[in-house]
């Protein structure tokens, strides 16, 4: 599927998500009021993937709210993304989507890109707080989209916070927050909001989405699921996702890159790649990384 992040902004794009081959429609992490984000130039492609500070450009959640019958219309899950800039804000956007037909709900703590504001995923006392307050508001499937830890404590602490909650999915990796991409010849950064620290992308951070799918599934073991995003531009990646532990993958810089074609292409190569091995099914391979 696609990851909430480019092309699924306003209902044209995710209409054009419905059409294409992803496995649902996912939307862009949405806030309370909308948002234009951040100055331009804010995305810039890399040779290896892409550095952004979009800044959460929105239609603000009642939008997405008002959307959600035309989105089931189109017949495929549909996936919320929200991105509040409080707890209070979180509660009244997942109590809304509780209400409504979406068909889970993803509480996005790790976008890097608003200034002043931290990223949730790396507060986690403020994660257990929010997921002790988000759990309760219904039973729809809620899950977390998460910053790339990179210490085996950092991941060790966010799943024993994530197992005292009915947490269905995470989502990892969000982009690598704060990185900085230098022009030498105009001796600027290469985007414009928070001095050039924007959020790196694609095959930079495949390793590290990997790594964070591998060790979450270890810690968390079969209870929650685990949607791998970070650097898929292939079947083959999306192959090592599996082998990692994902159930599921999500699209980002490719789709922005590509198009929706990607998804055909991509769910294509895994079915050949994984045919090729005599792998009937996903779950064939899934978690089934070998040691060396
Ligand atoms: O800046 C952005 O809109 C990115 C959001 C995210 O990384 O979650």
């Amino acid at each position: 599927m696609n990851a909430s992040g480019p092309r699924c902004t306003s209902y044209d794009e995710l209409k054009v998500i419905a059409k294409s081959a992803s496995a649902a429609i996912v939307t862009k992490s949405c806030t309370i009021e909308s948002r234009e984000g951040n100055p331009e130039p804010r995305y810039q492609n890399l040779p290896l993937g892409s550095i952004q500070s979009m800044g959460l450009p929105n239609l603000g959640y009642q939008a997405y709210l008002a959307m959600v019958p035309e989105l089931k219309a189109l017949g495929k899950p549909v996936i919320v993304s929200i991105s509040g800039f409080s707890i209070e804000d979180n509660i009244e956007m997942v109590s809304a989507f509780q209400n409504s037909d979406v068909d889970l709900i993803e509480v996005n703590f790790s976008c890097p890109n608003i200034p002043g504001k931290a990223q949730v995923a790396y507060d986690f006392e403020q994660t257990d707080r929010a997921l002790a307050a988000l759990c309760q508001l219904g039973d729809k499937p809620i899950g977390i989209k998460l910053a790339p830890y990179f210490d085996m404590s950092h991941f060790v602490a966010m799943a024993n916070i994530i197992k005292q909650y009915p947490v269905k999915f995470i989502t990892c990796i969000n982009s690598i927050g704060n990185t900085l991409v230098i022009d030498p010849h105009s001796e600027r950064p290469i985007i414009k909001p928070k001095g050039g620290f924007g959020g790196l992308c694609g095959d930079y951070i495949k390793p590290v989405g990997l790594a964070n799918v591998r060790a979450f599934r270890e810690l968390l073991g079969d209870d929650v699921q685990i949607i791998g995003v970070g650097g898929i531009k292939s079947g083959t990646d999306a192959f090592e996702y599996l082998l990692a532990g994902a159930d599921a993958v999500q699209i980002a810089t490719c789709f922005e890159k590509e198009g929706p074609e990607c998804f055909s292409r991509i769910e294509n190569e895994l079915k050949a790649f994984m045919k090729a091995k005599g792998y009937n099914k996903l779950t064939d391979a899934k978690g089934k990384l070998k040691p060396l």
